[in-house]
């Protein structure tokens, strides 16, 4: 499905104003079906993202015999913490995070099972998982998808993470809890830690000290709990975009997570210039909570790099596209992540971009681990394609939205994965065929 976009409408109101929910946090609507199913009881789940990635991990875990209802964005997961041999291959569609973190879970339990999931999951690299979890005594193959797992005893391990991967650190987390012994990670870089909070919040025995976590846990210490799922930042991330950009806008974006280990996205557009004011700050189920509000200002370019990526590395696609409205360049490095993610974010986001300029001259220069995007080229109305990328999808859209005419974005619906209902917030004048 494609959508067209007629942008460049400043004169017409195309300006984002007054308050917006944003659906649930991807991270965190995986690890209520996953953790929920380990726990014994019952466990209720509201706001929930009902993004295809999240259904594709609740449709695997009914696959292993778990009780899960959905009605509207609330879940009621019913479970005995055990799970049964699925009669068929796992299928986790275009979600890494299911595939990543049930290897893990998958890994120590007393039967085989084997996951894949769509074309982009099948070119994504897998050994980071496998390996700590061979490590573990898991009889685990594939470098890529279909992963196969043999169920085999674990045992703990003392592990450093090679990649700043918060999906490596939770698959190992969740093979812990089936482990005999302690198990130790430790991160040089930080990275989000949902499963840590969810899993201490359910009981588990987990201790975050300096750059270490410390797994004493069995799945048996973990108790239904009411889940209540944030806003994502990611999704928020696209309107805060579009705020800042078009003239005369001003949001607040009510009940997003504002994890310190995702705001990235808030410091950076900060040091850009952008005013971005908290409120209504609150803890829910261990995860920090606020509203954001944002209003339009002019921009000028920053370095983004080192610790401060794995705190916005699903946002660098939306942040290149505020780039270009910036005085100045941006600089973003040491993010190679960018080219495993369900695109190679680095070159799809230089291409695509692209199209969108009156001169040859791209001002998106591309490197192995990062790009230099320099600001203040006018943009014209185009075709482009999303690569099945949903974050591509999105910020391709925003785009259009500043872009004098009729621009088509090919492949728009898998926005969808992470942000059901995205093209219906935007004052877009819009179409699908
Ligand atoms: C995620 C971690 C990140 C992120 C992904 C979701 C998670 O991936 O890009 O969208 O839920 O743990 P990596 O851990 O591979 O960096």
């Amino acid at each position: 499905m494609k959508v067209k976009i007629i942008g460049g409408q400043s004169d017409a109101g195309q300006r984002l104003s007054g308050e917006y929910a944003i659906p649930g946090d991807k991270s965190i609507s995986h690890r209520s079906v996953m953790l929920g199913a380990m726990a014994s009881g019952t466990t209720e789940v509201n706001g929930f993202l009902t993004g295809k990635d999240c259904l594709s991990t609740i449709r695997c875990f009914r696959a292993l015999g778990v009780d899960i209802k959905l009605e509207g964005t609330n879940l009621t997961i019913q479970s005995t913490g055990r799970f049964t041999q699925p009669k068929e291959i796992l299928d986790v569609g275009n979600s890494g995070t299911t595939l990543r973190l049930m290897a893990g879970l998958l890994a120590g339990q007393p039967f085989n099972t084997t996951i894949t999931g769509d074309e982009s999951i099948q070119k994504r690299p897998m050994k980071r998982v496998t390996g700590p979890l061979s490590q573990m005594g898991a009889n685990i193959s594939g470098g890529f998808a279909p992963v196969v797992i043999e169920g085999s005893p674990l045992k703990g391990i003392c592990y450093t993470l090679p990649v700043a991967s918060a999906q490596v650190k939770s698959a190992i987390l969740l093979a812990s809890l089936y482990a005999e012994g302690e198990t130790i990670i430790e991160e040089p870089i930080p990275t989000r830690d949902h499963t840590e909070i969810m899993l201490r919040y359910l009981g588990a025995d987990i201790v975050s000290r300096d750059n270490k976590i410390i797994s004493r846990g069995s799945m048996l210490m973990l108790k239904a709990q009411p889940i209540s799922v944030p806003g994502d930042i990611s999704s928020a991330a696209f309107l805060m975009a579009a705020a800042v950009i078009l003239p005369g806008s001003a949001v607040t974006i009510k009940g997003v997570g504002v994890n310190p280990t995702r705001t990235g996205i808030i410091h950076v557009l900060r040091r850009m210039g952008a005013d971005i004011r908290l409120h209504n700050e609150r803890i829910r189920c261990g995860e920090p909570i606020a509203d954001i509000e944002i209003r339009h200002a002019p921009l000028k370019g920053t370095t983004i790099s080192g610790a401060e990526i794995p705190t916005l590395i699903d946002e660098i696609p939306i942040i290149a596209a505020v780039a270009l409205f910036a005085e100045g360049e941006t600089i973003i490095r040491d993010a190679a992540e960018l080219r495993v993610k369900e695109t190679d974010r680095i070159k799809v986001v230089a291409e695509e971009f692209g199209k969108f300029f009156v001169s040859d001259k791209n001002p998106i220069a591309t490197q192995e681990d990062g790009m230099v995007i320099t600001g203040g080229f006018p943009l014209k109305s185009t075709e482009v394609d999303s690569h099945g990328d949903h974050r591509l999808a999105m910020s391709l859209s925003i785009l259009a939205l500043v872009a004098q005419g009729e621009t088509v974005v090919q492949n728009s619906q898998c926005a969808d994965i992470s942000f059901p209902g995205f093209y219906r917030l935007l004052p877009y004048t819009h179409e699908f065929k």
